[in-house]
């Protein structure tokens, strides 16, 4: 009895702080489908914010190549504004989704978000400013 009360407040616990589930191809693949149905019309097929709900919306849907992110970047970010939306705007809670399905949603999300950006804009533009960047060190 005691055991089965520890594995109901271990669950309970989990539902409200989950740890992301590992990324796989299935995941992806799920996260694709749902997309197609529930995100493109107004994030766009490849998630760059012109699906064609975008045009009558204000604020615009985010365009997930370039825009930032108000909530964070990483997949428990996402996976949050999933499950509550953004106030105020068309982004509407997807917590009817299965909690599975928000995080496929998330890994795929942050995979349209990396399709955008080549790999050198992450390098920091380092020894350009500053004054001493030009001065060898002795
Ligand atoms: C009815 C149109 C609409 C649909 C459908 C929609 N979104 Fe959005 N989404 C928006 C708008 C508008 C914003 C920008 C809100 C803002 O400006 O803060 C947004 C913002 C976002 C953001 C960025 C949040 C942040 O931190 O800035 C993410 C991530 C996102 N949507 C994911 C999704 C996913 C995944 C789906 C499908 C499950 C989805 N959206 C479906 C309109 C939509």
């Amino acid at each position: 009895m005691r055991r089965l009360a520890v594995a109901v407040s271990l669950l309970s616990a989990s539902l409200v702080f989950a740890a992301p589930p590992p990324s796989s191809k299935e995941l992806l693949d799920k996260g694709k489908s749902s997309f197609d149905i529930n995100c493109a019309p107004c994030h766009g097929p490849k998630g760059a914010g012109d699906g064609p709900a975008a045009v009558a919306l204000n604020p615009k849907p985010r365009n997930f190549t370039v825009d930032p992110f108000k909530n964070g970047e990483k997949p428990e970010n996402v996976a949050k504004t999933l499950a509550e939306g953004v106030k105020d705007t068309a982004m509407v809670s997807f917590a009817h989704l299965p909690e599975q399905e928000r995080w496929a949603l998330a890994y795929y999300v942050l995979e349209l978000r990396g399709a955008g950006k080549p790999a050198a804009a992450a390098v920091p533009d380092a020894g350009t400013k500053g004054k001493g960047a030009a001065k060898p060190k002795k």
